[in-house]
C-alpha cells in the first residue's frame, strides 16, 4: 500500500478540514466548515493520501512574531509560519505518518526561507522529538470578584471604559493590538480574516455562556488603548443570589494605566461571584493590584506557543539583546541541517551569528529544541541546565547566557490558531 504525500489545492479543502477534526474527535457543522474552509492556506496544506483519500494533514499561517530588543529598542519582528491542522487518521495513527508531514515541512519551511516555525501543541509529548521547544507559557486566573479591591496605590483611572457593538469591536479591537502586540515578544499578528472569523462568535463554541461582549479603554486623551472581550456564562440564582461567572477572553492593553482600568471594569461587573482569566501571561501584573492576593489563584500554568528553530544563525541575528557578550554554542539535532557550533556575538545593536571556526572551542551546548525554548527569553539557560539540558562547557558561560537571553517582558502570544 503506498502512501503518497503532496500538497493539498482549493479544491480538496473540505476533505482536508473534515480529515482535521475527525482527528480532534469531532464533525464539523456546514458553517463550520465554512469557516474552516474560508482559513485553509493552499500554499502550506500537506496531506497524505490512501487510494485517494486524505489520513494525514498538516498546513500553516504564514505571521508575525515580535522579538525580544535590545535597550531602548522597538521590538522587532520577524515573518513566521504558525504551524496548524496537524492530524492523522485514527484508522492510521502510529505508523509514522506525522514524522513524515513533519520532515516534509521543516524541510519545505527552510527552505522559504523561514527562520523559525511556530504551533501550539494538543499534547505536550509530541513535538519536542521534531526540535520544537516549549517557549511560552500560560497561566489561568480565578478571582473572587467580591473580595477584588485593588489597593490604594493603583492609579485611579483618568480615562474612561466604553462598551461596543462586535461590528465596532470589528474596527477598533485590530488597531489597538496592532500596537499592544509590538510590546511584547512572542505576540503574533491577528489578520482580518482572523478577526472577521474571531468576531462572528458561533453559539457552539460559547461553551454554553452568553454571547461575547466587549469594551474598550480610551486614555484621556480619548486614544483607545486596551479592550477586555468577555462572556457571562451559565446565569446562576442559588436562592435568589446571583453568583455569575464572566470568563475573560481577551484582555489586551498598550501600557499599564489601560491594563489596571480593564481589570477594574471586569472585577466590578455586576451579579458576578468569580472571572475567570483562562489565559493570561506569567507576569500578568494583577495579583500585585489587589489587597488580598489570595483571592486570585492560579489554576494552571501550562505550555503554550512552541518554537522550531529552522535556521540557528538567522534566528540568534533576528532577536535583539541586552548584554555584549560572545558566546561558542554547540546546537545538537537529529536534523544536520539545524546542528553544529555557532559563534553569536552580542550588543547594544544586535546579535550576529555564524559557524564556529576550529580554535573557537564550545562554551555551551545546547539541543534545538531548547534552543527554542530559550530563544524569547521564556525559561532561562540556567533553568534548562538545572534540568540536565544544557551543558555548561566552559565554567561561567551560563551566567552570561543568562543575560544574553533573558528577556525583561515575558514571551506570550494571545492568539489561538
Ligand atoms: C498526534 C498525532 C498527529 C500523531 O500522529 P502519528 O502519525 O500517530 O504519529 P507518528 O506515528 O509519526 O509518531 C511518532 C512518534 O511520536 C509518538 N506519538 C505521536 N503522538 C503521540 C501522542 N499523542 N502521545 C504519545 N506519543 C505520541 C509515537 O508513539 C511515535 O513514537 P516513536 O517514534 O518512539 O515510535 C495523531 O495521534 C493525532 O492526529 N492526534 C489527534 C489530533 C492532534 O492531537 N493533533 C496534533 C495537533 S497539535
Amino acid at each position: 500500500m503506498t502512501l503518497d504525500l503532496r500538497s493539498v489545492d482549493r479544491s480538496e479543502a473540505e476533505s482536508f478540514v473534515r480529515l482535521v477534526y475527525q482527528a480532534f474527535g469531532s464533525v464539523p457543522d456546514d458553517d463550520e466548515l465554512a469557516r474552516a474552509t474560508e482559513r485553509f492556506e493552499p500554499d502550506f496544506a500537506i496531506g497524505v493520501f490512501d487510494q485517494g483519500r486524505v489520513v494525514a494533514t498538516a498546513g500553516a499561517y504564514p505571521l508575525e512574531m515580535t522579538l525580544p530588543a535590545g535597550p531602548g529598542r522597538d521590538l522587532p519582528t520577524m515573518a513566521v509560519p504558525g504551524v496548524t491542522a496537524v492530524g492523522v487518521a485514527p484508522t492510521h495513527r502510529r505508523r509514522g505518518l506525522l514524522t513524515r508531514i513533519m520532515d516534509h515541512q521543516l524541510a519545505d519551511l527552510r527552505d522559504r526561507g523561514y527562520p523559525v516555525a511556530a504551533l501550539l501543541a494538543s499534547e505536550s509529548i509530541i513535538y519536542g522529538r521534531f526540535g520544537y521547544g516549549w517557549a511560552q507559557s500560560y497561566q489561568s486566573l480565578l478571582i473572587e470578584s467580591d473580595r477584588a479591591a485593588f489597593r490604594p496605590d493603583v492609579p485611579a483611572d483618568t480615562g474612561r471604559m466604553r462598551l461596543l457593538e462586535p461590528d465596532e469591536a470589528g474596527k477598533l479591537l485590530p488597531l489597538v493590538h496592532d500596537r499592544a502586540r509590538h510590546l511584547r515578544p512572542g505576540e503574533l499578528n491577528r489578520n482580518a480574516r482572523w478577526w472577521k472569523n474571531h468576531l462572528k462568535d458561533p453559539e457552539k463554541e460559547r461553551g454554553g455562556g452568553e454571547a461575547r461582549m466587549y469594551a474598550a479603554h480610551e486614555s484621556a486623551s480619548g486614544e483607545a488603548d486596551g479592550w477586555v472581550s468577555y462572556r457571562y456564562g451559565k446565569q446562576d440564582w442559588p436562592e435568589g443570589i446571583p453568583r455569575h461567572q464572566v470568563e475573560v477572553d481577551d484582555l489586551v492593553a498598550a501600557g499599564p494605566a489601560a491594563q489596571a482600568a480593564l481589570w477594574r471594569f471586569v472585577l466590578d461587573l455586576d451579579l458576578v461571584e468569580e472571572v475567570k482569566a483562562p489565559n493570561r501571561p506569567l507576569d500578568e501584573p494583577l495579583r500585585w493590584m489587589l489587597a488580598d492576593p489570595r483571592r486570585l489563584r492560579t489554576t494552571e500554568v501550562a505550555d503554550h506557543l512552541w518554537l522550531r528553530i529552522l535556521d540557528v544563525p538567522a534566528a540568534l541575528a533576528a532577536r535583539g539583546y541586552r548584554a555584549d557578550e560572545r558566546l561558542v554554542i554547540e546546537v545538537t539535532s537529529a536534523d544536520p541541517s539545524a546542528r553544529g557550533r555557532f559563534v553569536l556575538e552580542t550588543g547594544p545593536e544586535s546579535g550576529s551569528c555564524r559557524p564556529a571556526k576550529g580554535g573557537e572551542n564550545t562554551q555551551l551546548v545546547v539541543g534545538l529544541a531548547d534552543l527554542g525554548a530559550m530563544y524569547l527569553g521564556g525559561v532561562s539557560p540556567s533553568t534548562l541546565a538545572a534540568a540536565g539540558r544544557v551543558n555548561e562547557v566552559a565554567p561561567g558561560v551560563l551566567a552570561a547566557a543568562d543575560r544574553v537571553f533573558a528577556s525583561p517582558v515575558t514571551p506570550f502570544c494571545t492568539l489561538h490558531f
